[in-house]
Formats: C-alpha cells, sequence, structure tokens
C-alpha cells in the first residue's frame, strides 16, 4: 500500500541548517521510499498571512525551492508544487469553511496567543488580526484533504492544525453523507534532532542564532560556527559533550564512529577552535556539494518554474477531479445534472445516483487545449494529448463521446493506459500500481466510454425531441 505523505514549507525566509536537518533531510529521504508517495508544497497562501512584502514572499518562494531541489528531492518522485498553482486548493478552502465551526477557529493557538497579548496589551482583542489568520487552519485542512493524504509530518506546533483537519473532514462527510476524505494524521519525526542555535537554544530565525545554510556560501557558514557558544575551558581541558550545541550539531551530521570519536577527541581536551573547525569541515562535507547544486538552480530561475509547474500539474489531476465530486455533492451542479437531480426522489441522495462520465476540456499551463474523461464517479480515467488548435482538440473530444468502449483502441504501456484512435495516442490515463487492478481499471474506461457513447446518444434524441 501506497502511504500519501504531505507536507508544507512556509515560504518566508531563508533556510538555515535547523530547518534542513529538521524538515528538509527527513523528509527528502522519506521521498525516496518507494511505498511512499510523496506531496511537499510551498505553502506560499500560507506566507502572505505572515508576510505582506511582495519581493520578500516572491524570494522566499525561489529559494525554498532551490533549497529542497538541491537537497536532492527528486520532483520526478514526488510531486513537488506550490500551493498557489492549485486553485482548487482555495476553491475547496471555502467549501471547508462553510461546514467549520467558528468556535473551533477561536481555539486554534496562533489565533488564540494573538488574542492574549492584545488583552494583556489592553488593546482591542482583534487588534490587527487578520481574517486571514483567524482561517488558516482551513487552508491548511484544505492542503491535506485536497490530495487525501494519509501522512502529515509537522512540528509539534502543527499538530493542532492536523487535528483541526480531521475534524472539519469529518463534519464535511457527516454533512454531505459519504466518506469524501481519508482522515490525515500527523507524523512527528521522533528520532530526528532539533537543532540548538548559536546560543544552546532552539535554532530558529526569531531567536537570531542560526547557522545559514546556503546563503553566504562557506564564507558564511564558516563565520557562524565560529561564534557557536561554547564553556570557557582551555584546549588540553577535557570537555563535556552533554550540553555542547556544538557537540549536538556534529552529531546531527556524523555517523556514529565518526560521532564517537569526536566525543573523546573532546573529552582529551581538544581545543574548542579546533572543535569549530572540525564541525565546519564536516558539515560542509554534506553541504558543499549541495550549495553547488543551490547555485545552480538559482541561476535558472526559469527551469525551476517549469518543474514547479510540471509538479502543479500532476497535483491537479489529483485535487481537479475530487474538488469536482465535492461540488457535485454540495449542489453546486451543471444546469444538465442539477434538473436530473431535481426530478430524483428527495429521498435519495443525489450522490449515490449512477452519474454518467464526463469529459471536460481546459487550457493547459502552456497555452494548450486538452479534456479529461471522468467517470461517473469522478475519478479522472483519461488525459488528452495536448493539442495546438482548440479545433483539433474539439474533434477528438465528439469522436470519443460517440466511441463506445468496444471500439477503444486501448492498451496498457508501462504506468499507462493509452487510448489511440486511428493508430495515434490520444489519451492516456494512470494504471493502479497493483498488477492486478490493471485490467479491471481498463475495464472501468471501456465501461466508461460506453456510457459516455450512451449518454450523448441519449442527448442527441432529447435534441431531436425539441
Ligand atoms: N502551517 C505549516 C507550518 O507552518 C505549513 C503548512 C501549510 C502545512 N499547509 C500545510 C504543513 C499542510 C502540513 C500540511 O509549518
Amino acid at each position: 500500500m501506497h502511504t500519501r505523505v504531505l507536507t508544507g514549507i512556509t515560504t518566508t525566509g531563508t533556510p538555515h541548517l535547523g530547518n534542513y536537518v529538521g524538515a528538509v533531510r527527513p523528509a527528502v529521504l522519506a521521498s525516496k521510499d518507494p511505498n511512499v508517495d510523496a506531496f511537499y508544497f510551498m505553502a506560499d497562501y500560507h506566507a502572505l498571512i505572515k508576510s505582506d512584502d511582495a519581493d520578500r514572499v516572491e524570494a522566499s518562494r525561489l529559494k525554498i525551492a532551490a533549497t529542497w531541489l538541491a537537497a536532492g528531492l527528486d520532483p520526478n518522485t514526488a510531486t513537488f508544487y506550490r500551493q498557489s498553482d492549485i486553485p482548487e486548493v482555495t476553491e475547496l478552502m471555502w467549501l471547508l469553511t462553510c461546514v467549520t465551526a467558528k468556535g473551533l477557529l477561536n481555539r486554534a493557538h496562533a489565533y488564540k496567543a494573538a488574542v492574549d497579548r492584545n488583552i494583556e496589551n489592553q488593546e482591542d482583542a482583534d487588534a490587527g488580526v487578520t481574517a486571514g489568520l483567524y482561517m488558516y487552519p482551513v487552508l491548511m485542512a484544505a492542503d491535506i484533504l485536497a490530495f487525501n493524504a494519509n501522512k502529515v509530518p509537522v512540528g509539534r506546533d502543527q499538530i493542532q492544525h492536523i487535528e483541526m483537519a480531521r475534524d472539519i473532514a469529518q463534519r464535511f462527510n457527516h454533512t454531505y453523507g459519504r466518506d469524501f476524505f481519508v482522515m490525515p494524521e500527523a507524523h512527528i519525526e521522533e528520532q530526528v534532532a532539533t537543532l540548538p542555535g548559536l546560543d544552546g537554544r532552539k535554532m530558529s530565525k526569531s531567536y537570531d542564532n542560526t547557522i545559514p545554510l546556503f546563503e553566504g556560501g562557506a564564507k558564511g557558514m564558516r563565520e557562524a560556527i565560529m561564534k557557536i557558544v561554547t564553556d570557557s575551558r582551555l584546549p588540553g581541558e577535557p570537555k563535556e559533550t552533554d550540553d555542547s550545541s556544538l557537540f549536538t550539531i556534529f552529531k546531527a551530521f556524523a555517523s556514529p564512529a565518526e560521532t564517537a570519536a569526536f566525543a573523546e577527541a573532546l573529552r582529551g581536551g581538544l581545543g574548542w577552535g579546533d572543535a569549530k573547525q572540525a564541525l565546519f569541515e564536516r558539515v560542509e562535507a554534506d553541504i558543499g556539494p549541495m550549495r553547488e547544486r543551490y547555485e545552480a538552480l538559482m541561476a535558472k530561475p526559469d527551469d525551476m518554474e517549469d518543474i514547479l509547474l510540471a509538479g502543479a500539474a500532476k497535483a491537479r489531476a489529483i485535487a481537479g477531479p475530487l474538488v469536482e465530486t465535492l461540488r457535485e455533492a454540495v449542489g453546486l451542479r451543471r444546469s444538465s445534472s442539477a434538473s436530473k437531480a431535481a426530478a430524483a426522489p428527495a429521498a435519495a441522495p443525489s450522490i449515490a445516483k449512477a452519474k454518467p462520465p464526463r469529459i471536460a476540456s481546459f487550457r493547459d499551463t502552456d497555452g494548450s487545449f486538452r479534456f479529461r474523461l471522468f467517470g461517473g464517479d469522478g475519478e479522472e480515467l483519461l488525459l488528452s494529448s495536448a493539442f495546438a488548435d482548440p479545433k483539433a482538440a474539439g474533434a477528438v473530444r465528439q469522436t470519443l463521446g460517440t466511441l463506445g468502449g468496444a471500439n477503444a483502441a486501448l492498451e496498457a504501456q508501462g504506468d499507462a493506459v493509452v487510448l489511440s484512435i486511428d493508430g495515434n495516442a490520444v489519451a492516456s490515463g494512470a494504471l493502479p500500481a497493483d498488477e492486478g487492478a490493471r485490467a479491471a481499471h481498463v475495464q472501468r474506461v471501456r465501461a466508461a466510454l460506453d456510457a459516455l457513447a450512451a449518454a450523448t446518444a441519449e442527448e442527441a434524441a432529447a435534441k431531436r425531441k425539441v
């Protein structure tokens, strides 16, 4: 079974060594697990809540994207995208907003802290609090639920948000009578070190005690490391490793054997200056090659843009059909199905009724024309090739509408099922990873094409009657 692991990275600020050890490194590692389907995104809509400095938001998006790629995230294995490239997220946010209890949001830690601060300062409780801050948990729920993520790696401060996402999902499922959403689980990496900063407190931008990851080059990193606070023991005196942030940072990069040798040297009287140099060299051995990749990426923002847009297309292929199903479920139906629903007996939940498959056209980000075939349950079955000419896309779309399953040239090719017309591949869809389920899936596509042809014929007949 594949586990969908999803996490968002708020794009404010510049990544530091603590972010790398605490978040980037474990997430990149997890994405390499063949049983994991990783969805990592830049939470740039969330960034707007924290910062109204447009240039800073833009710069941070770029740096963070480059950081994750440089740290070894493979965008072909993982789905790596910007939240703001997925309009379904904000759309879902509204659907969720309408079932979310205001009281639930009143209890969110970040909002409550802002209110408490205001009250302490004898100001109006909501002074300076935007509705964006207030809605933060719903946006985050939409991030997670749009992709039916199973596992959400987060820091402890975010656990409440995952609990809220579950609450909101349950409320939605209950209100609309079906299990639309998978319940996400927060995942806290227990073994991952929280890196101490220069002063021994947790490394954090807000304490101004960070070691930069890539910015400032090797020189900047060395300079920061030289500023790590140590005790005043002189070279030759044995050093404690237990409370030493220098040692803790070393350990976060080194193998157990290297760590033991370093501890031994410190106990044997290694001077702090030499210890800092050793730490710098050990960290640089890992970070140096990444920094080179980072700089190459930062020099070519257009290439990065392409990577992110491809990631968004992958992500939307999942969120799109889900949000489409939800729109139907809440009653935001196209007029044709609305009239059908109105005609149906009131007791029957309209979503339980078998719906015909449908085709939806859209304009791709590169300007080409495409369409998708969705099954009656809203599952995406096929995505057409990209057509430069809308007429060509329309012609193929029309053919598909009347083709019927028996006449369809469908062929499994690798991970995809490919549909050809007159020997040309015109559309393809994902096949289930499970070998055994593949034939059944191709059957489903055929059945959908049959149902589509039947619906097209019915529509044509209805038109003739009018
Ligand atoms: N709020 C998270 C943080 O500050 C970032 C985030 C936004 C996120 N959307 C998410 C994390 C969805 C996990 C899942 O760290």
